[in-house]
């Protein structure tokens, strides 16, 4: 039974998200991955589905997002798409597929948008990236950035810290937030930064920013669906609020069902022809 319940029953689309900006209304952002996470999702009434490259992480164990592909993207958007009907789906669009050079970064889009039907792509970056964004809005591919703790930038980084702590890179921060408004981007993922700094950006633009690790002065906020709800049990950083242990509600079901077969306990005459 949802505990909660969507006053406005209809589909979620960038111009409904600036609006909820505007109302001063919070966006609640989630990720997922596949159908039947989806499905619950949507239908408790989540605003944003991020299929995020976080998949590379949760679903196929890497120690980055840097190896997911684009065919892997497309397959969990894809996926999650057919279990969404309210909520706005946005596909990250994964490391190396957009970086190289503008055309590059549309033929990725458009391999997303066509083949997934994802409603929206993500992409990490400010000003480094900005042609390839720019080409991507101008093919009617709506684009939401990612600024501050960029993981696809891992390597560059060295530590996954809370970033823009010092003057000049929270000064560029503020730039390329203005700068991804300016290109036409629809909204701006703000993570792992000071909530200070987060409230100065989402003050300072017109589109909304959700954050993670970046305080409640963001427009809405996201969380990767395997943290929050306990799967991922090893993973708990300050900024994470655990929702539920589903972690530990799957090992008690797995070995109680392990023991009832081990027992002859299952099934039993009810459960069989
Ligand atoms: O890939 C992802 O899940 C993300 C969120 C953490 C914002 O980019």
């Amino acid at each position: 039974m949802s505990t909660y319940t969507v006053e406005d029953p209809r589909k979620v689309t960038t111009r409904r998200l600036a609006e909820m900006k505007a109302k001063g209304e919070k966006i609640a952002m989630l990720t997922a991955y596949d159908y039947s996470m989806a499905k619950l999702i949507d239908e408790a009434g989540m605003d944003v589905i991020l299929v995020g490259d976080s998949a590379s992480n949760v679903m196929a164990g890497n120690m980055t997002t840097l190896p997911i592909t684009l065919d892997q993207m497309i397959y969990h958007a894809k996926s999650v798409i057919k279990g969404t009907s309210r909520a706005l789906v946005v596909c990250d669009m994964p490391f190396g597929t957009y970086q190289g050079n503008p055309i590059e970064a549309l033929a990725s889009a458009v391999r997303i948008m066509k083949e997934s039907h994802a409603e929206a792509v993500k992409m990490e970056g400010g000003a480094e990236i900005i042609e390839s964004i720019e080409r991507i809005l101008s093919a009617g591919i709506p684009v939401m950035g990612h600024l501050g703790l960029t993981p696809q930038s891992i390597n560059k980084f060295g530590t996954y810290n809370v970033r823009a702590r010092e003057e000049a890179e929270a000064e560029k921060l503020i730039h390329d937030a203005k700068l991804l408004e300016e290109a036409g981007c629809f909204a701006v993922v703000l993570e792992k930064i000071p909530a200070e700094l987060a409230v100065k950006v989402s003050e300072s633009l017109s589109i909304p920013t959700i954050g993670i690790g970046a305080g409640a002065g963001c427009d809405g906020q996201v969380l990767v669906m395997h943290d929050m709800l306990g799967i991922n049990k090893g993973f708990s950083p300050r900024f994470l609020r655990r929702y539920a242990d589903l972690g530990t509600v799957i090992e008690d079901a797995v070995g109680n069902y392990i023991k009832d077969v081990k027992n002859s306990d299952f099934p039993n005459e009810s459960e069989q022809y």
